[in-house]
């Protein structure tokens, strides 16, 4: 962690509702906003556009060596680059659903963007929502914690937003694979979003980050 600026982890799993709580806490405490997995999107968009094969780890490696990755932040959230382009609506392309869970198996794809992912927090406080953020990203910070929701309702919300994503097959590869996968970091609180709405989630995390001293910290800071 910097000296100066801290992380707030939140991991879970596909359409858990942890990119919707991390926005909302982002605008309320004025954190910087990192979406990890719109990475791993952008490096996958990359594969499927060249069309390399997304599960020969090797041809992804070769291809990962060709790119110029850039990271950054404009208007409060983070921003990537792949040879100076940055994707837009690609990112959710049934193909990139389809073959991101492949690519971020690969152990280099992941070294590239967790260096990166690191680095941005020279830039300020931040959420930073993912997988692995609580678990390998940020391991050291206190304030982590993983969203949840059954499969079923995970289903219905990609589903009402229109999207073709085999959320639960996804979910499957990203908790088996062997490089950082999808875990309740320790010392991570657990917040089912099943049952209840957005507020509440947000309520009980805010909850979460004032009794592990988030607040204090800020004042502290102010004071100094
Ligand atoms: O958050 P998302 O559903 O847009 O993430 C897309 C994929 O990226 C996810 O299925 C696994 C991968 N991912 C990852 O491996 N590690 C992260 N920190 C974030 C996402």
């Amino acid at each position: 962690m910097s000296e100066t600026h801290h992380a707030i982890a939140i991991d879970g799993p596909a359409a858990s509702g942890k990119s919707t709580v991390a926005k909302v806490l982002a605008k309320r405490l004025g954190l910087i906003m990192v979406n990890s997995g719109a990475m791993y999107r952008a490096v996958t968009w990359e594969v499927v556009r060249q069309g390399v094969d997304p599960t020969d780890p090797a041809a992804v490696v070769a291809l990962l060596k060709t790119l110029a990755v850039g990271c950054g932040v404009k208007d409060g959230h983070s921003t990537m680059t792949i040879d100076g382009v940055g994707p837009g609506a690609e990112l959710r392309f049934e193909a990139v659903n389809a073959a991101v869970s492949k690519v971020s198996a690969v152990p280099e794809v992941r070294d590239v963007l967790v260096a990166s992912q690191r680095d941005l927090l020279r830039l300020g406080d931040l959420v930073m929502e993912g997988r692995d953020i609580g678990s390998v990203v940020f391991p050291d910070t206190p304030f982590k914690l993983y969203i949840d929701a059954s499969e079923e309702v995970r289903r219905q919300r990609r589903a009402a937003e229109g999207q073709q994503d085999a959320v639960g097959e996804r979910d499957r590869q990203d908790a088996q694979r062997k490089t950082s996968p999808l875990v309740v970091a320790d010392g991570a609180v657990v917040i089912d979003s099943s049952e209840i709405g957005i507020e509440e989630v947000v309520e009980k995390a805010l909850e979460v980050l004032k009794q592990r001293g988030w607040f204090e910290r800020e004042s502290e800071e102010a004071r100094s």
